[in-house]
């Protein structure tokens, strides 16, 4: 996987079709070309990712999606399947955030599912892990992020043209679902060495250096990102609110 060091934009639902379509037309103008060493992707809402998508087609910004279903056709009302988004020009799809496990009750199983299908279709999976507050205070942050990686990944085969990216989300970091409150890079650097050190367990030191990425995500705005990409073990940032103003996001991607 290539050196550069990512940003991940995550709208979440916050935006309608009127102003995906403006943003992104925005994020076309604003970057037409990345600076060196960059690599941005951008997950809209299900709704708005196709328009997003063929609105950024001409540009070196990628797509994502938020999520996926775990099977690629079938009786699964509700669900969005895998082959849809790699055929909406889609490149990457976030998995597990802390958002679906609270809300939807997402577990690691499910995570697991989704990450097998999402590769086997040449997406990369964005695996999102992160303690919450009471397993910080408790103790079990190590053990919250093993069990959710280990369950996530173990039993995938990781060929070497895979990518995987994983995202360490402290839950209690999240500027709107969670507590908002920014880790000081020393803490990130940790739970990046041990998600790292879960990684080398399960594959082995070749393929994780070569499939594998260590991000944050949590409260990045354009002050703080450098605190956290300049540390040697985490290779880019997760955004949420901060993504959604073009000067604010343009910022990030420079200062990253
Ligand atoms: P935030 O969201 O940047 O608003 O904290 C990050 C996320 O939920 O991925």
């Amino acid at each position: 996987m290539s050196e550069e060091t990512i940003i991940i934009a995550n709208w979440k639902i916050a935006l309608g079709g009127k102003e995906s379509g403006e943003l992104a037309e925005q994020l076309k103008k604003g970057l037409r070309r990345l600076p060196d060493g960059k690599e941005v992707i951008v997950c809209p809402s299900f709704m708005w990712l196709q328009k997003v998508s063929e609105i950024l087609a001409k540009t070196d910004i990628k797509t994502g999606a938020q999520d996926c279903f775990w099977e690629e056709r079938g009786a699964y009302t509700g669900n969005v399947s895998p082959l849809d988004l790699k055929e909406s020009g889609c490149h990457y799809v976030i998995l597990g955030h802390s958002e679906r496990r609270k809300y939807l009750s997402e577990t690691n199983l499910m995570v697991h599912q989704k990450a097998r299908v999402v590769l086997n279709n040449g997406m990369t999976p964005i695996i999102c892990v992160g303690e919450d507050f009471d397993q910080r205070q408790g103790s079990q942050k190590d053990y919250a992020i093993i069990r959710q990686l280990s369950e996530s990944l173990e039993g995938i085969n990781v060929a070497t043209d895979n990518k995987i990216i994983v995202a360490y989300e402290p839950v209690w970091a999240i500027s709107t679902s969670g507590g908002g409150i920014k880790p000081e890079p020393e803490e990130v650097s940790y739970s990046a060495d041990v998600i790292r050190h879960i990684l080398l367990d399960l594959y082995g030191n070749e393929i994780v250096n070569t499939c594998f990425r260590i991000i944050y995500g949590g409260s990045v705005n354009s002050s703080c990102v450098a605190d956290y990409t300049k540390l040697p073990n985490i290779c880019g940032v997760l955004v949420g609110s901060a993504s959604l103003k073009i000067e604010e996001f343009v910022e990030i991607i420079n200062n990253a």
